[in-house]
Protein backbone atom coordinates (compact mmCIF):
# COMPACT_ATOMS: atom_id res chain seq x y z
CA UNK A 1 0.00 0.00 0.00
CA UNK A 2 1.03 3.43 -0.83
CA UNK A 3 2.27 5.52 2.72
CA UNK A 4 1.95 9.17 3.16
CA UNK A 5 5.09 10.13 2.62
CA UNK A 6 6.66 13.64 3.89
CA UNK A 7 10.22 14.96 3.87
CA UNK A 8 12.27 17.69 5.28
CA UNK A 9 15.19 19.68 3.59
CA UNK A 10 17.96 17.72 4.60
CA UNK A 11 20.31 20.25 7.05
CA UNK A 12 24.02 21.40 5.66
CA UNK A 13 26.30 18.91 7.71
CA UNK A 14 28.78 22.59 8.29
CA UNK A 15 27.58 23.41 11.53
CA UNK A 16 25.49 22.37 14.96
CA UNK A 17 21.22 22.54 13.95
CA UNK A 18 19.84 26.07 14.71
CA UNK A 19 16.33 27.10 15.53
CA UNK A 20 15.24 26.88 11.83
CA UNK A 21 15.79 23.46 11.40
CA UNK A 22 14.39 22.70 14.68
CA UNK A 23 11.26 24.28 13.27
CA UNK A 24 11.28 22.82 9.60
CA UNK A 25 11.26 19.36 11.25
CA UNK A 26 8.81 20.22 13.69
CA UNK A 27 6.27 21.48 11.20
CA UNK A 28 7.22 17.89 9.26
CA UNK A 29 6.54 15.55 12.64
CA UNK A 30 3.39 17.43 13.27
CA UNK A 31 1.73 16.96 9.94
CA UNK A 32 3.28 13.48 10.06
CA UNK A 33 1.46 12.77 13.73
CA UNK A 34 -1.28 14.31 12.19
CA UNK A 35 -1.52 11.74 9.08
CA UNK A 36 -0.97 8.59 11.51
CA UNK A 37 -3.83 9.55 13.97
CA UNK A 38 -6.30 10.46 10.67
CA UNK A 39 -4.88 6.46 9.93
CA UNK A 40 -2.59 6.72 7.67
CA UNK A 41 0.17 5.25 6.92
CA UNK A 42 3.07 7.86 6.93
CA UNK A 43 6.82 7.70 5.94
CA UNK A 44 8.69 10.47 7.42
CA UNK A 45 12.68 11.14 5.98
CA UNK A 46 14.55 13.35 7.29
CA UNK A 47 18.65 13.79 6.80
CA UNK A 48 22.23 15.74 6.52
CA UNK A 49 23.54 17.00 3.77
CA UNK A 50 27.20 16.24 3.87
CA UNK A 51 29.04 17.38 0.41
CA UNK A 52 29.63 20.11 -1.30
CA UNK A 53 32.39 23.25 -0.73
CA UNK A 54 31.23 24.25 2.65
CA UNK A 55 31.80 20.81 4.25
CA UNK A 56 35.36 21.04 2.57
CA UNK A 57 36.01 23.96 3.75
CA UNK A 58 34.63 23.41 7.42
CA UNK A 59 36.53 20.26 7.61
CA UNK A 60 40.15 22.20 6.54
CA UNK A 61 39.47 24.95 9.02
CA UNK A 62 39.65 21.87 11.89
CA UNK A 63 42.42 20.11 10.55
CA UNK A 64 40.30 17.00 9.71
CA UNK A 65 39.16 15.05 6.67
CA UNK A 66 35.11 15.93 5.37
CA UNK A 67 34.33 12.60 6.21
CA UNK A 68 35.54 13.04 9.92
CA UNK A 69 33.99 15.91 9.82
CA UNK A 70 30.48 15.14 8.90
CA UNK A 71 30.49 12.23 11.20
CA UNK A 72 30.90 14.57 13.93
CA UNK A 73 27.88 16.44 12.53
CA UNK A 74 25.95 13.75 12.41
CA UNK A 75 24.86 12.82 15.62
CA UNK A 76 24.41 15.88 16.59
CA UNK A 77 21.37 16.34 14.02
CA UNK A 78 20.19 12.96 15.05
CA UNK A 79 20.32 13.89 19.00
CA UNK A 80 18.14 17.28 17.74
CA UNK A 81 15.30 14.61 15.91
CA UNK A 82 15.60 12.69 19.74
CA UNK A 83 15.22 15.78 21.70
CA UNK A 84 12.35 17.23 20.06
CA UNK A 85 10.74 13.96 19.54
CA UNK A 86 10.91 13.81 15.65
CA UNK A 87 9.07 10.85 14.71
CA UNK A 88 11.05 10.27 11.60
CA UNK A 89 11.27 6.77 10.06
CA UNK A 90 14.60 7.53 8.31
CA UNK A 91 17.68 9.47 8.65
CA UNK A 92 19.61 10.21 5.35
CA UNK A 93 22.85 11.12 4.81
CA UNK A 94 24.40 11.78 1.68
CA UNK A 95 27.37 9.87 2.04
CA UNK A 96 25.83 7.13 2.60
CA UNK A 97 26.08 3.99 -0.03
CA UNK A 98 22.87 3.43 -0.81
CA UNK A 99 22.38 7.62 -1.57
CA UNK A 100 25.09 7.46 -3.75
CA UNK A 101 24.57 4.41 -6.09
CA UNK A 102 21.48 6.18 -7.00
CA UNK A 103 22.85 9.78 -7.99
CA UNK A 104 25.23 7.58 -9.95
CA UNK A 105 22.65 5.71 -11.39
CA UNK A 106 20.51 9.33 -12.11
CA UNK A 107 23.55 10.89 -13.76
CA UNK A 108 24.49 7.60 -16.26
CA UNK A 109 20.73 7.44 -17.37
CA UNK A 110 20.96 11.12 -18.03
CA UNK A 111 23.62 10.41 -19.60
CA UNK A 112 22.90 8.17 -21.33
CA UNK A 113 19.81 9.49 -22.58
CA UNK A 114 22.02 12.60 -24.17
CA UNK A 115 20.38 14.87 -21.27
CA UNK A 116 23.78 15.48 -19.98
CA UNK A 117 26.20 17.04 -22.10
CA UNK A 118 29.95 18.81 -21.77
CA UNK A 119 30.47 22.37 -22.44
CA UNK A 120 33.00 25.43 -20.88
CA UNK A 121 31.61 27.28 -18.38
CA UNK A 122 32.98 31.06 -17.38
CA UNK A 123 31.10 32.55 -15.05
CA UNK A 124 30.77 34.15 -11.17
CA UNK A 125 30.38 31.72 -8.69
CA UNK A 126 28.86 31.78 -4.67
CA UNK A 127 30.38 29.08 -2.34
CA UNK A 128 28.22 30.55 0.62
CA UNK A 129 25.17 29.27 -1.97
CA UNK A 130 26.93 26.85 -3.66
CA UNK A 131 25.72 28.36 -6.71
CA UNK A 132 26.87 29.99 -9.91
CA UNK A 133 25.12 33.42 -10.37
CA UNK A 134 24.73 35.67 -13.08
CA UNK A 135 25.22 39.24 -14.40
CA UNK A 136 21.43 40.20 -13.81
CA UNK A 137 21.63 39.42 -10.00
CA UNK A 138 24.20 42.29 -9.71
CA UNK A 139 22.83 44.97 -7.74
CA UNK A 140 22.77 48.64 -9.44
CA UNK A 141 26.11 49.43 -7.07
CA UNK A 142 28.24 46.57 -9.35
CA UNK A 143 27.61 44.37 -6.14
CA UNK A 144 26.51 41.43 -5.35
CA UNK A 145 23.51 40.43 -3.11
CA UNK A 146 25.14 39.47 0.45
CA UNK A 147 22.80 36.27 0.57
CA UNK A 148 25.95 35.08 -1.73
CA UNK A 149 28.36 35.92 0.43
CA UNK A 150 32.25 36.40 -1.72
CA UNK A 151 31.52 35.75 -5.34
CA UNK A 152 34.46 34.47 -7.83
CA UNK A 153 35.17 34.29 -10.96
CA UNK A 154 35.47 31.13 -12.70
CA UNK A 155 36.55 29.25 -15.94
CA UNK A 156 36.18 25.66 -16.73
CA UNK A 157 35.00 22.38 -18.65
CA UNK A 158 32.05 21.09 -17.11
CA UNK A 159 29.13 19.15 -17.78
CA UNK A 160 25.34 20.46 -18.07
CA UNK A 161 22.24 19.13 -17.55
CA UNK A 162 19.22 20.18 -20.28
CA UNK A 163 17.44 21.94 -17.86
CA UNK A 164 16.62 24.67 -20.55
CA UNK A 165 14.71 22.43 -23.04
CA UNK A 166 12.26 22.14 -20.42
CA UNK A 167 10.97 25.22 -19.48
CA UNK A 168 8.03 24.88 -21.39
CA UNK A 169 6.69 21.80 -20.33
CA UNK A 170 7.63 23.04 -16.25
CA UNK A 171 5.94 26.23 -16.92
CA UNK A 172 2.73 24.18 -18.40
CA UNK A 173 2.89 21.62 -15.43
CA UNK A 174 2.75 24.55 -12.68
CA UNK A 175 -0.03 27.12 -15.17
CA UNK A 176 -2.12 23.13 -14.55
CA UNK A 177 -1.64 21.79 -11.28
CA UNK A 178 -1.24 23.27 -7.85
CA UNK A 179 2.44 22.43 -6.34
CA UNK A 180 3.80 24.70 -3.96
CA UNK A 181 1.85 25.81 -0.96
CA UNK A 182 0.96 28.45 -0.24
CA UNK A 183 0.06 29.42 -3.49
CA UNK A 184 1.79 32.57 -3.53
CA UNK A 185 4.92 31.11 -3.52
CA UNK A 186 3.82 28.88 -6.51
CA UNK A 187 3.33 32.58 -8.38
CA UNK A 188 7.15 33.28 -7.65
CA UNK A 189 7.69 30.40 -9.21
CA UNK A 190 6.47 30.98 -12.75
CA UNK A 191 7.47 34.68 -12.28
CA UNK A 192 11.14 33.38 -12.14
CA UNK A 193 10.04 31.03 -15.16
CA UNK A 194 9.06 33.78 -17.37
CA UNK A 195 13.05 34.56 -18.11
CA UNK A 196 14.91 31.79 -20.09
CA UNK A 197 16.53 29.43 -17.54
CA UNK A 198 20.07 28.21 -18.08
CA UNK A 199 21.27 24.45 -18.90
CA UNK A 200 22.46 23.24 -15.28
CA UNK A 201 26.25 23.08 -14.61
CA UNK A 202 26.50 19.75 -12.48
CA UNK A 203 29.49 18.70 -11.86
CA UNK A 204 32.40 20.44 -10.51
CA UNK A 205 36.24 19.71 -11.05
CA UNK A 206 37.80 17.66 -8.79
CA UNK A 207 40.63 20.36 -8.70
CA UNK A 208 38.15 22.82 -7.38
CA UNK A 209 36.06 20.44 -5.45
CA UNK A 210 36.87 17.00 -4.39
CA UNK A 211 34.28 16.55 -1.55
CA UNK A 212 31.13 15.08 -3.60
CA UNK A 213 29.83 11.82 -5.42
CA UNK A 214 32.16 11.04 -8.64
CA UNK A 215 30.77 11.44 -11.87
CA UNK A 216 29.78 7.72 -12.82
CA UNK A 217 31.06 8.72 -16.80
CA UNK A 218 34.26 11.28 -15.94
CA UNK A 219 36.04 10.47 -13.04
CA UNK A 220 38.02 13.73 -12.87
CA UNK A 221 34.58 15.12 -11.77
CA UNK A 222 32.20 14.90 -8.87
CA UNK A 223 28.62 16.22 -8.65
CA UNK A 224 26.93 19.56 -7.83
CA UNK A 225 26.01 19.16 -4.28
CA UNK A 226 22.23 20.55 -5.44
CA UNK A 227 21.94 18.07 -7.93
CA UNK A 228 23.05 14.98 -5.29
CA UNK A 229 21.69 16.29 -2.33
CA UNK A 230 17.92 16.52 -4.06
CA UNK A 231 17.96 13.05 -4.88
CA UNK A 232 18.09 12.44 -1.44
CA UNK A 233 13.91 11.89 -1.43
CA UNK A 234 13.88 9.48 -3.56
CA UNK A 235 17.48 7.38 -2.97
CA UNK A 236 16.31 6.84 1.03
CA UNK A 237 13.30 5.33 -0.30
CA UNK A 238 14.61 2.67 -2.69
CA UNK A 239 14.37 4.56 -6.27
CA UNK A 240 14.73 2.25 -9.12
CA UNK A 241 13.93 -0.53 -6.35
CA UNK A 242 11.04 -3.24 -6.26
CA UNK A 243 9.42 -1.21 -3.20
CA UNK A 244 10.26 2.57 -4.75
CA UNK A 245 6.25 3.06 -5.58
CA UNK A 246 5.41 1.79 -1.94
CA UNK A 247 6.45 6.04 -1.18
CA UNK A 248 6.57 7.57 -4.03
CA UNK A 249 5.62 9.91 -5.42
CA UNK A 250 6.22 11.71 -2.36
CA UNK A 251 3.02 13.58 -1.03
CA UNK A 252 4.86 16.85 0.40
CA UNK A 253 8.65 17.78 0.32
CA UNK A 254 9.40 20.25 3.50
CA UNK A 255 11.54 23.35 2.68
CA UNK A 256 11.98 26.61 3.42
CA UNK A 257 11.38 29.89 1.04
CA UNK A 258 15.03 30.13 0.42
CA UNK A 259 15.80 26.84 -1.42
CA UNK A 260 12.11 26.71 -3.28
CA UNK A 261 13.44 28.84 -6.02
CA UNK A 262 15.21 27.14 -8.35
CA UNK A 263 16.16 23.66 -6.64
CA UNK A 264 13.26 22.49 -5.61
CA UNK A 265 10.73 23.95 -7.81
CA UNK A 266 12.96 24.48 -10.80
CA UNK A 267 15.93 21.67 -11.20
CA UNK A 268 13.97 19.26 -8.94
CA UNK A 269 10.88 18.26 -11.31
CA UNK A 270 12.87 18.79 -14.06
CA UNK A 271 15.36 15.91 -13.15
CA UNK A 272 12.82 14.02 -12.20
CA UNK A 273 10.85 14.40 -15.60
CA UNK A 274 14.01 13.96 -17.47
CA UNK A 275 14.50 10.33 -15.93
CA UNK A 276 10.70 9.64 -16.52
CA UNK A 277 9.85 9.30 -12.88
CA UNK A 278 6.06 11.03 -11.24
CA UNK A 279 6.74 14.56 -9.46
CA UNK A 280 5.98 14.86 -5.86
CA UNK A 281 3.08 16.19 -5.21
CA UNK A 282 3.97 19.29 -3.55
CA UNK A 283 6.25 21.50 -2.21
CA UNK A 284 5.15 22.92 1.41
CA UNK A 285 7.23 26.27 1.74
CA UNK A 286 7.89 27.77 5.19
CA UNK A 287 8.91 31.16 6.40
CA UNK A 288 12.07 32.29 7.91
CA UNK A 289 12.09 32.21 11.67
CA UNK A 290 13.85 35.99 12.54
CA UNK A 291 15.83 36.98 15.58
CA UNK A 292 15.61 40.47 16.26
CA UNK A 293 14.70 40.55 12.91
CA UNK A 294 17.71 39.19 11.06
CA UNK A 295 17.13 35.72 9.89
CA UNK A 296 19.14 33.05 11.70
CA UNK A 297 21.38 31.34 10.10
CA UNK A 298 25.00 29.51 10.81
CA UNK A 299 27.08 31.85 8.69
CA UNK A 300 25.36 35.03 9.90
CA UNK A 301 26.19 34.03 13.64
CA UNK A 302 22.46 34.77 14.62
CA UNK A 303 21.60 31.60 16.73
CA UNK A 304 19.22 30.47 19.42
CA UNK A 305 20.38 26.93 20.61
CA UNK A 306 17.49 24.42 19.94
CA UNK A 307 18.98 22.53 22.47
CA UNK A 308 18.95 24.12 25.41
CA UNK A 309 15.10 25.66 24.70
CA UNK A 310 14.49 22.01 24.53
CA UNK A 311 16.72 20.80 27.59
CA UNK A 312 15.27 24.00 29.79
CA UNK A 313 11.56 24.28 28.97
CA UNK A 314 11.13 20.95 27.44
CA UNK A 315 10.68 19.86 24.00
CA UNK A 316 6.80 20.08 24.18
CA UNK A 317 7.03 23.72 25.17
CA UNK A 318 9.46 24.39 22.26
CA UNK A 319 7.24 22.76 19.78
CA UNK A 320 4.19 24.33 20.71
CA UNK A 321 5.63 27.97 20.10
CA UNK A 322 7.53 27.29 16.59
CA UNK A 323 3.53 25.89 15.64
CA UNK A 324 1.55 28.34 17.51
CA UNK A 325 3.90 31.15 16.34
CA UNK A 326 4.49 30.46 12.93
CA UNK A 327 1.94 31.17 10.22
CA UNK A 328 3.05 28.17 7.65
CA UNK A 329 4.32 30.24 4.86
CA UNK A 330 5.15 33.67 6.17
CA UNK A 331 7.99 34.37 8.42
CA UNK A 332 7.88 34.74 12.54
CA UNK A 333 9.78 36.09 15.30
CA UNK A 334 11.67 34.74 17.99
CA UNK A 335 12.01 36.60 21.33
CA UNK A 336 12.69 35.10 24.51
CA UNK A 337 9.57 37.65 25.72
CA UNK A 338 6.92 36.08 23.28
CA UNK A 339 8.12 32.03 24.29
CA UNK A 340 7.76 32.95 28.14
CA UNK A 341 4.79 34.63 27.48
CA UNK A 342 3.42 31.10 25.73
CA UNK A 343 4.56 29.30 28.12
CA UNK A 344 3.64 30.98 31.30
CA UNK A 345 0.61 31.72 30.06
CA UNK A 346 -1.03 28.48 27.79
CA UNK A 347 1.53 26.16 29.23
CA UNK A 348 1.79 26.66 32.52
CA UNK A 349 -1.59 28.55 33.40
CA UNK A 350 -4.60 27.27 31.55
CA UNK A 351 -2.89 23.71 30.57
CA UNK A 352 -1.19 22.94 33.45
CA UNK A 353 -3.30 24.70 35.81
CA UNK A 354 -6.53 22.57 34.34
CA UNK A 355 -4.08 19.73 35.20
CA UNK A 356 -3.47 20.54 38.40
CA UNK A 357 -6.80 21.38 39.89
CA UNK A 358 -8.38 18.07 38.41
CA UNK A 359 -6.06 15.82 40.13
CA UNK A 360 -6.16 17.93 42.98
CA UNK A 361 -9.68 17.66 43.95
CA UNK A 362 -10.05 13.81 42.41
CA UNK A 363 -6.97 13.10 43.83
CA UNK A 364 -8.94 14.12 47.33
CA UNK A 365 -12.61 13.28 46.66
CA UNK A 366 -12.07 9.93 44.90
CA UNK A 367 -9.04 8.24 44.73
CA UNK A 368 -11.26 5.20 44.41
CA UNK A 369 -12.23 6.46 40.65
CA UNK A 370 -13.52 9.52 38.99
CA UNK A 371 -17.30 9.27 39.28
CA UNK A 372 -19.19 9.88 35.99
CA UNK A 373 -21.61 13.29 35.06
CA UNK A 374 -24.75 13.00 36.33
CA UNK A 375 -25.98 16.31 35.87
CA UNK A 376 -26.51 17.53 32.18
CA UNK A 377 -26.51 21.54 32.93
CA UNK A 378 -26.89 24.56 30.88
CA UNK A 379 -22.98 24.67 31.87
CA UNK A 380 -22.05 21.25 30.77
CA UNK A 381 -24.45 21.52 27.40
CA UNK A 382 -22.28 24.66 26.53
CA UNK A 383 -18.92 23.13 26.86
CA UNK A 384 -19.74 20.42 25.31
CA UNK A 385 -21.21 22.21 21.50
CA UNK A 386 -17.96 24.63 22.01
CA UNK A 387 -16.10 21.33 21.76
CA UNK A 388 -17.98 20.64 18.70
CA UNK A 389 -17.51 23.15 16.80
CA UNK A 390 -13.79 23.43 18.28
CA UNK A 391 -13.93 19.81 16.88
CA UNK A 392 -14.57 20.70 13.07
CA UNK A 393 -12.31 23.82 13.54
CA UNK A 394 -9.40 21.98 13.94
CA UNK A 395 -9.52 19.15 11.62
CA UNK A 396 -10.19 21.67 8.95
CA UNK A 397 -7.11 23.63 10.30
CA UNK A 398 -4.84 20.51 10.28
CA UNK A 399 -6.09 19.88 7.15
CA UNK A 400 -5.47 23.20 5.65
CA UNK A 401 -1.82 23.46 7.21
CA UNK A 402 -3.35 26.02 9.57
CA UNK A 403 -2.00 24.73 12.51
CA UNK A 404 -1.34 28.02 14.28
CA UNK A 405 -5.21 28.73 14.42
CA UNK A 406 -5.72 24.84 15.28
CA UNK A 407 -3.62 25.32 18.30
CA UNK A 408 -4.86 28.56 19.19
CA UNK A 409 -8.90 27.35 18.79
CA UNK A 410 -7.35 24.13 21.09
CA UNK A 411 -6.61 26.76 23.71
CA UNK A 412 -9.23 28.93 23.72
CA UNK A 413 -11.60 25.49 24.73
CA UNK A 414 -9.39 24.96 27.03
CA UNK A 415 -9.71 28.32 28.39
CA UNK A 416 -13.36 27.33 28.58
CA UNK A 417 -13.06 25.14 30.73
CA UNK A 418 -11.20 26.68 32.77
CA UNK A 419 -13.89 29.12 33.05
CA UNK A 420 -16.49 26.59 33.50
CA UNK A 421 -14.64 25.26 36.53
CA UNK A 422 -14.73 28.67 37.77
CA UNK A 423 -18.57 29.20 37.41
CA UNK A 424 -18.92 25.97 38.89
CA UNK A 425 -16.42 26.10 41.97
CA UNK A 426 -16.40 22.69 42.55
CA UNK A 427 -13.72 23.33 45.68
CA UNK A 428 -16.84 24.97 46.90
CA UNK A 429 -19.29 21.97 46.18
CA UNK A 430 -16.92 19.78 47.98
CA UNK A 431 -17.79 21.08 51.22
CA UNK A 432 -21.77 21.10 50.52
CA UNK A 433 -23.57 18.43 52.71
CA UNK A 434 -25.97 18.62 49.47
CA UNK A 435 -26.81 15.67 47.62
CA UNK A 436 -27.44 18.41 44.79
CA UNK A 437 -23.92 19.60 45.26
CA UNK A 438 -22.83 16.37 45.32
CA UNK A 439 -24.21 15.26 42.25
CA UNK A 440 -22.85 18.91 41.06
CA UNK A 441 -19.56 18.34 42.36
CA UNK A 442 -19.37 14.92 40.65
CA UNK A 443 -20.51 16.17 36.69
CA UNK A 444 -18.07 19.00 37.18
CA UNK A 445 -15.01 17.21 37.85
CA UNK A 446 -16.16 14.41 35.19
CA UNK A 447 -16.97 17.51 32.54
CA UNK A 448 -13.46 18.84 33.43
CA UNK A 449 -11.74 15.47 32.76
CA UNK A 450 -13.44 14.93 29.92
CA UNK A 451 -12.98 18.03 28.15
CA UNK A 452 -9.13 18.02 29.06
CA UNK A 453 -8.64 14.69 27.24
CA UNK A 454 -10.49 16.01 24.79
CA UNK A 455 -8.02 18.81 23.92
CA UNK A 456 -4.66 16.94 25.27
CA UNK A 457 -5.93 14.21 22.32
CA UNK A 458 -6.12 17.25 19.61
CA UNK A 459 -2.67 18.38 20.76
CA UNK A 460 -1.14 15.29 20.79
CA UNK A 461 0.38 15.89 17.05
CA UNK A 462 1.90 19.22 18.46
CA UNK A 463 3.12 18.21 22.26
CA UNK A 464 3.30 14.24 21.77
CA UNK A 465 5.52 13.77 25.09
CA UNK A 466 3.26 16.15 27.62
CA UNK A 467 -0.23 15.29 25.79
CA UNK A 468 0.97 11.41 26.29
CA UNK A 469 1.67 12.12 29.92
CA UNK A 470 -1.66 13.87 30.68
CA UNK A 471 -3.62 10.73 29.10
CA UNK A 472 -1.70 8.35 31.11
CA UNK A 473 -2.78 10.63 34.06
CA UNK A 474 -6.43 10.30 33.49
CA UNK A 475 -6.02 6.75 32.98
CA UNK A 476 -6.98 7.01 29.54
CA UNK A 477 -4.48 5.08 27.87
CA UNK A 478 -2.71 5.79 24.66
CA UNK A 479 -3.50 8.56 22.31
CA UNK A 480 -5.09 6.50 19.16
CA UNK A 481 -7.03 7.05 15.87
CA UNK A 482 -9.02 10.59 16.13
CA UNK A 483 -11.94 9.08 14.98
CA UNK A 484 -11.71 6.93 17.92
CA UNK A 485 -10.55 10.13 20.65
CA UNK A 486 -11.94 13.38 19.37
CA UNK A 487 -15.81 12.37 20.48
CA UNK A 488 -17.36 13.63 23.79
CA UNK A 489 -17.91 10.63 25.73
CA UNK A 490 -17.78 8.61 29.44
CA UNK A 491 -14.47 6.56 28.89
CA UNK A 492 -12.77 8.24 32.10
CA UNK A 493 -15.54 7.04 34.20
CA UNK A 494 -14.47 4.92 37.48
CA UNK A 495 -10.41 5.55 36.23
CA UNK A 496 -7.99 6.41 38.97
CA UNK A 497 -6.43 9.36 38.22
CA UNK A 498 -2.61 9.85 38.80
CA UNK A 499 -0.95 12.19 41.16
CA UNK A 500 -1.35 16.29 40.88
CA UNK A 501 1.82 16.88 39.21
CA UNK A 502 3.48 20.27 38.11
CA UNK A 503 4.13 20.02 34.12
CA UNK A 504 5.04 23.45 33.34
CA UNK A 505 7.79 24.31 35.95
CA UNK A 506 8.26 27.45 36.68
CA UNK A 507 11.80 28.08 35.06
CA UNK A 508 14.85 28.76 37.54
CA UNK A 509 17.17 29.90 34.84
CA UNK A 510 16.73 32.40 31.86
CA UNK A 511 18.72 31.60 28.64
CA UNK A 512 20.71 34.43 27.63
CA UNK A 513 19.72 36.56 24.97
O1 LIG B 1 19.48 24.61 2.42
N1 LIG B 1 13.96 29.67 9.77
O2 LIG B 1 20.37 23.34 4.13
P1 LIG B 1 20.26 24.39 5.33
C1 LIG B 1 13.31 28.66 9.21
N2 LIG B 1 21.20 21.52 2.46
N3 LIG B 1 13.89 27.73 8.44
C2 LIG B 1 15.20 27.84 8.22
C3 LIG B 1 15.96 28.89 8.77
C4 LIG B 1 15.28 29.84 9.59
N4 LIG B 1 15.89 30.85 10.17
N5 LIG B 1 17.24 28.72 8.35
C5 LIG B 1 17.26 27.62 7.58
C6 LIG B 1 20.02 23.60 2.83
N6 LIG B 1 16.03 27.09 7.49
C7 LIG B 1 20.26 22.43 1.88
C8 LIG B 1 18.94 21.76 1.59
S1 LIG B 1 17.42 19.86 0.46
C9 LIG B 1 17.63 18.75 -0.78
C10 LIG B 1 19.01 20.58 0.65
C11 LIG B 1 15.62 25.92 6.71
O3 LIG B 1 20.85 23.70 6.50
C12 LIG B 1 15.93 26.11 5.24
O4 LIG B 1 14.96 26.92 4.64
O5 LIG B 1 20.80 25.70 4.93
C13 LIG B 1 15.93 24.69 4.74
O6 LIG B 1 14.62 24.27 4.39
C14 LIG B 1 16.45 23.91 5.96
O7 LIG B 1 16.36 24.78 7.08
C15 LIG B 1 17.87 23.46 5.81
O8 LIG B 1 18.68 24.58 5.54
MG1 LIG C 1 20.59 27.63 4.29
Amino acid sequence: MKRFYITTAIDYANGKPHLGHASEKTLTDVIARYKRHMGVPVHFLTGLDEHGTKVQQSAQKKGVTPQQFVDEVAPLFKALCEKMEISNDDFIRTTEPRHKQVVQECLQRLYDKGEIYKGEYKGYYSVRQEQFVTEKERLPDGSWPEVYGQITEIIEPNYYFRLSKYQDWLIDFLNNNDFVFPKFRQKQVVEFLKEPINDLCISRPKERLEWGIELPFDSGYVTYVWFDALINYASAVGMFGEKFDECWPCDWHVIGKDILVPAHSVYWPIMLKALDIPLPKGLLVHGWWHLSGQKMSKSAGVTVDPMEIAEQFGPDALRYFLTREMNVGQDADFTFDIFMARYNGDLANSLGNLVSRLLNMTGKSFPEGLPGASVDGELETELQKLWETTHKDVLDMFEGMAFHTALEKIFVFITAINRYAEQRAPWKLAKSKDENDLALYETSLATMAEGLRLAVAALAPVMPGICAKIYNLLGAGEIGLWKDELDWGTRLKGNVLGQKTILFPKPEIKVEE
